[in-house]
């Protein structure tokens, strides 16, 4: 295991289970999805995180590059259990491959983490959560990227202002988890 993903496993002081839930989407022509299509229809996706992963909160936000301002700003304003978790939706050909650890992803693939961040408890649950981004990447045909696997990277808070492309930030990070074809699923091993 690389640095970076045992770090990730040692910040994950609230994991919650995240058995892999397979749930059936009607499978659909997803040979290229458009961006905008996936942004409209990813929650119809099938969601492989049966519950809320929690992840801290400062490597949640790093996916979209947060400054280290933007997290003290959470923590004054959500209190000391400010917490952050992501949900992962799969549409099928990314789901099919996840499940049985068949890489490379089909072209066409695509993964979209939701992040959250979750208020504080009050009576057992999580009240002021907000949602707080999407990022997500799709497989294009062979040739896209292919020193980075051909994913496009996209992500977005606002629908109508989605940043997609060859996102630097996302490609370099996402780099640590090559010999995943670039998917870390670091999520899927966290355990109460
Ligand atoms: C500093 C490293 C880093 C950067 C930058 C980064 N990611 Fe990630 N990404 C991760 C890690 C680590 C995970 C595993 C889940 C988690 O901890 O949130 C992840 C998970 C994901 C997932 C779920 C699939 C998986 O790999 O587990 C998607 C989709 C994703 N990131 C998209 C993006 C997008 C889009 C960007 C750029 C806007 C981006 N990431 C930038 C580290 C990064």
């Amino acid at each position: 295991m690389n640095t970076l993903a045992r770090a990730i496993l040692l910040l994950l002081p609230f994991a919650a289970p995240s058995m892999w839930a397979q749930s059936t989407t009607p499978a659909k022509a997803e040979a290229d999805p458009s961006i905008s299509e996936i942004a409209a229809n990813f929650t119809n996706y099938t969601r492989i995180t049966k519950d809320p992963v929690y992840v801290n909160m400062e490597l949640a936000i790093l996916c979209r590059g947060a400054s280290k301002e933007e997290v003290e700003a959470a923590r004054t304003k959500f209190g000391p259990h400010a917490n952050a978790a992501i949900l992962i939706y799969m549409n099928q050909s990314a789901a099919s491959a996840f499940g049985t650890n068949a890489t490379p992803y089909p072209v066409g693939s695509v993964i979209v983490k939701q992040k959250k961040v979750l208020g504080y408890r009050e009576n057992g649950k999580w009240v002021n959560e907000v949602n707080n981004g999407v990022g997500g990447m799709v497989k294009r045909p062979s040739g896209y990227d292919p020193e980075h696997g051909d994913w496009e990277y996209f992500y977005f808070e606002d629908p109508k202002k989605i940043q997609s492309g060859r996102i630097a930030s996302c490609v370099q990070c996402h780099a640590a988890a090559k010999e995943k074809d670039h998917v870390f699923g670091t999520w899927r091993e966290t355990k109460n």
